[in-house]
C-alpha cells in the first residue's frame, strides 16, 4: 500500500487543491489530506479544526482520501503513517522555488520521503487561499474557486 501526503494550510482547501488532491489519490492507494497548524501561534482565518471540516468534506466522495489535522514536524507524521512521497501543487516558478526548498528540508528529515510536484491545472493557477480569505472578508461569492460543499459551508457561516 503506497500511501502519500497532501500536506498545507488548507486555510481553506480550493478548488486547486482539490484537483492536486484528486490527481494524487490516482497515483497512490492511499491520500491524506493533512491540514498543518503551528498551535498557538496559528494566525489562520480558519481555526485549525475548521480548517479540517471543510477539507473532510471536499474529499468525502473520493474512496482512498482522508483528511487529518497535525500540529508537529510533517516529516514525523509521514513516517508515523508510512508514507513514501508527500504531493504538492506548483503554479508557477515562486511556487517551485519553495516546494524545491521544502523537499530538500523534508528529505533531509526522512530520507525515505520524495516529494511529488504536479503542474497545477491552468484553471486553477491564479487563486490561492489567500484570494480566497480576501474575497471572504469582503463577502464575495466563491462557488467557482471552492469545492461547493465547501463555499456552501462559509457562506452559511458568514451569514
Ligand atoms: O499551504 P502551504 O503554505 O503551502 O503549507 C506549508 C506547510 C504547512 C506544508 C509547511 O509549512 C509545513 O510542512 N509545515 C509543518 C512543519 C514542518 O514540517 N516544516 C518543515 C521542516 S522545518
Amino acid at each position: 500500500m503506497r500511501t502519500a501526503i497532501c500536506p498545507g494550510s488548507f486555510d481553506p482547501i480550493t478548488l486547486g487543491h482539490l484537483d492536486v488532491v484528486r490527481r494524487a489519490a490516482k497515483l497512490f492507494d492511499r491520500v491524506i489530506v493533512l491540514v498543518l497548524s503551528n498551535g498557538e501561534k496559528d494566525r489562520g482565518m480558519f481555526a485549525p479544526r475548521r480548517r479540517l471540516e471543510l477539507a473532510k468534506l471536499a474529499v468525502e466522495d473520493l474512496p482512498n482520501v482522508e483528511a487529518d489535522l497535525w500540529t508537529g514536524l510533517l516529516a514525523d507524521y509521514a513516517r508515523q503513517k508510512g508514507a513514501c512521497a508527500l504531493v504538492k501543487g506548483v503554479r508557477n516558478g515562486t511556487d517551485f522555488d519553495w516546494e524545491d526548498q521544502m523537499a530538500w528540508i523534508n528529505r533531509s528529515l526522512a530520507e525515505e520521503l520524495e516529494t511529488v510536484l504536479l503542474p497545477a491545472s491552468p484553471e486553477y493557477s491564479w487563486f490561492s487561499s489567500t484570494m480566497a480569505r480576501e474575497m471572504i472578508r469582503y463577502g464575495q461569492d466563491l462557488t467557482k474557486y471552492l469545492p461547493s460543499g465547501v463555499a456552501e459551508e462559509i457562506r452559511k457561516g458568514m451569514g
